[in-house]
């Protein structure tokens, strides 16, 4: 007889993660938005150094990391929440603040996580289709909030469409959401926005105790590998919260050594975001050539439609025979599109000769 599963494992969406990963070397992965540059010596140094340690626990308090982002940052260490990864931290606020009869708002398509929360909790998910440029539809996603309504994300930039909205519009949205009801603001890739600079939305935080930032060391920091991610509030209550519903030691003792010594090379961080913008230029005029228009990307990934006479599936298996991995819009959402990380020059080139080739 089979083992009886609870009910909410049979609502849980299976996250699509993507391929490539056991293919060896000459693979361009452009399928995840990873950095393609390997960590700082620095950093590596900083996470050998704490492995030598790490026959003790790891600072339940991650303390050391918490006060770097409170000085990178300029928010208090009590409003900042650590997590193993930044989906460690959506989940926990699912758990926090979700439950059956409450509502969840977020826009479609958008980070495949966000259909976990709902699903794990039993609250009501409220999905708002994006607008015709692919970007969130802020007044519509407005007008979804009600009374059951806990908890808002929006994604900016948006994964996948890559598109995102400037500090303006993002602050009015803030604004006008009632004090009771979370704001997340997803922004895993902010540093990639030239729309603004992505301090611009830490101003939000003293004037929103309801409002949380999500921020990632996996993009631009380049340290997905090492699962830590963060949060920057509005209060004290959101990070308290998330920590009540997790295990204490989420953050392994390199994790939160290689963050510290990360934070200290802002110059990498900006020599990553340089690198990004020119594989932007070059990836969009490349699909240009191939008379394919992507949506306006602030990101370090595109995407777009295929041609009309395009099959999705053959396109991506076109792609990884010729050892380029990219992702299938319709696990994402959007059926006959795909998102395409950029990666170096080389990749970058290997992928434009492949879907050539491929179409
Ligand atoms: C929008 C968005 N948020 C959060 C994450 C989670 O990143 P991590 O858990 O690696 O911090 C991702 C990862 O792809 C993402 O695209």
């Amino acid at each position: 007889m089979a083992i009886e599963f609870s009910e909410r494992i049979r609502r849980l969406p299976v996250y699509p993660v993507a391929g490539g990963y056991a293919l060896g070397d000459d693979i361009a992965m452009l399928a995840s938005n990873e950095s393609p540059d390997p960590p700082l010596r620095a950093v590596v140094a900083a996470a050998q150094r704490a492995l030598g340690g790490a026959n003790r626990y790891p600072d339940p308090s991650n303390a050391a990391l918490r006060r770097a982002l409170g000085n990178r940052y300029e928010v208090p260490a009590a409003r900042i929440a650590i997590g193993n990864g930044s989906c460690d931290i959506l989940l926990a606020a699912g758990e926090a603040l979700l439950e059956p009869g409450a509502e969840l708002v977020y826009a479609w398509p958008s980070f495949s996580v966000y259909p976990h929360l709902a699903a794990a909790s039993g609250a009501r998910a409220i999905t708002v289709p994006l607008d015709g440029a692919q970007r969130h539809d802020l007044g519509a996603m407005l007008s979804e909030i009600t009374a059951a309504t806990r908890l808002v994300i929006v994604c900016n930039p948006n994964n996948p469409t890559s598109t995102a909205l400037p500090f303006d519009e993002i602050a009015a949205f803030v604004a006008a959401v009632p004090r009771h009801v979370a704001v997340i603001v997803d922004e895993a890739y902010c540093e990639f926005n030239v729309l603004d600079d992505p301090d611009t939305t830490l101003d939000l935080l003293p004037k929103h105790s309801n409002l949380v930032l999500l921020r990632t060391f996996s993009k631009v920091y380049g340290l997905c590998g090492l699962r830590v991610g963060f949060a920057l509030c509005g209060s004290n209550d959101f990070p308290r919260a998330v920590d009540q519903v997790r295990q204490p030691f989420f953050c392994n003792v390199a994790a939160q050594a290689a963050a510290v010594e990360a934070l200290k090379h802002q110059d990498a961080v900006a020599d990553r975001v340089e690198r990004a913008i020119v594989a932007r230029v070059e990836v969009e005029s490349g699909l240009n050539r191939l008379g394919i228009e992507p949506a306006e990307s602030q990101a370090n990934f595109c995407w777009f439609d295929l041609p009309e006479d395009a099959d999705e599936a053959e396109v991506v298996r076109g792609l990884a025979e010729r050892g380029v991995m990219v992702r299938a819009g319709g696990a994402l959402g959007r059926e006959g599109a795909l998102r395409v990380t950029y990666g170096t020059p080389g990749q970058n080139a290997r992928f434009l000769d492949a879907l050539a080739a491929v179409l």
